[in-house]
């Protein structure tokens, strides 16, 4: 295992709620490999305190701040950038919440203030982050920014919701920061499309359980951890990835190439 790929660098983690957030595992991964890091969630996410804990083992503070709010992200930045003593190299988007979903709307009867707040929050958000950035001067050159997606961006996943389009567009919005922050300092934008994995937010799907077992006998190396998923963060903030950008990258065991796999015509055959 390479060792201290992320030393020197400063960065921010969003999304971290509790233990079984992807964002967690990447906070603590970035951390050994030498990163210096601040951590932030929404303000709502602080009354449940678990951040607190991340905090301690990193080292570090927490910066409350609602991602759908320039004002908060304004702060997020320059006391981050106070706090680790300089401009940052990676930023981590691991945000998503669809009123719409959580209240068991369908994709056929959206309430439409609903659909406003899952593109806010999990979608343009990231357009937030990245603009604030910008307009700072926060990042340095060839910095990393990365957000987590899904593969129902591309294929329907009726369960998903508006979450699905909301997915299709903080992929589209990656690529365009990605040719714009990369023109003005080479700054890199991805998204990660990551396997169903056992969260907070995964778990709100319906039928969450079924399709990730589902998922988990399609993929031939079955369902990538959110262990799994922080190696790789830990990778794109690294400069062994320095001319990757404007790319969603399936971490996902195989998923997305797959049609059918034996095992599971096997149970149908069974029938
Ligand atoms: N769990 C999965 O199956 C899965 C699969 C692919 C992609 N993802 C994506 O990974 C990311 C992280 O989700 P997770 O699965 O770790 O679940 P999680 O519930 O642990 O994390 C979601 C985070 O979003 C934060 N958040 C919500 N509204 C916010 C706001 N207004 N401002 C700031 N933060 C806000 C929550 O507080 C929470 O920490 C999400 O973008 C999610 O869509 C998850």
């Amino acid at each position: 295992m390479l060792q201290n790929l992320l030393e020197g660098k400063r960065g921010i983690i969003t999304g971290a709620l509790d233990e079984n957030s992807i964002a967690w595992k990447v906070a603590v991964k970035a951390v050994e490999q030498g990163a210096k890091i601040t951590l932030t969630n929404a303000p709502v996410a602080m009354r449940m305190g678990a951040i607190q804990k991340l905090a301690e083992q990193c080292n570090t503070i927490v910066i409350p701040a609602d991602a759908t709010s320039l004002e908060d992200l304004e702060k997020l930045y320059t006391d981050s950038m106070d706090h680790l003593g300089g401009k940052l190299d990676f930023v981590l988007h691991s945000i998503g919440m669809s009123p719409n979903v959580r209240k068991g709307k369908p994709y056929t009867d959206l309430n439409y203030d609903f659909l406003q707040k899952t593109y806010d929050i999990s979608a343009v958000s990231l357009h937030k982050m990245i603009q604030t950035a910008y307009k700072l001067d926060a990042v340095n050159d060839w910095g990393s920014f990365l957000a987590l997606s899904y593969i129902a961006a591309q294929r329907i996943f009726p369960d998903y919701g508006d979450m699905a389009d909301a997915k299709s567009l903080l992929e589209s919005i990656a690529r365009g920061w990605g040719y714009h922050y990369g023109k003005k300092s080479k700054v890199r934008v991805n998204t990660i499309s990551q396997s169903p994995t056992k969260t907070t937010a995964g778990s709100g799907v319906g039928g969450f359980d079924a399709f990730f077992d589902y998922a988990d006998m399609l993929s031939p190396l079955g369902n990538a951890s959110s262990e799994a998923c922080a190696n790789f963060c830990v990778f794109m903030f690294s400069d062994l990835s320095r001319m990757i950008t404007m790319q969603n990258l399936y971490h996902d065991g195989g998923f997305s190439q797959m049609g059918i796999a034996p095992e599971i015509v096997t149970q149908f055959s069974e029938k």
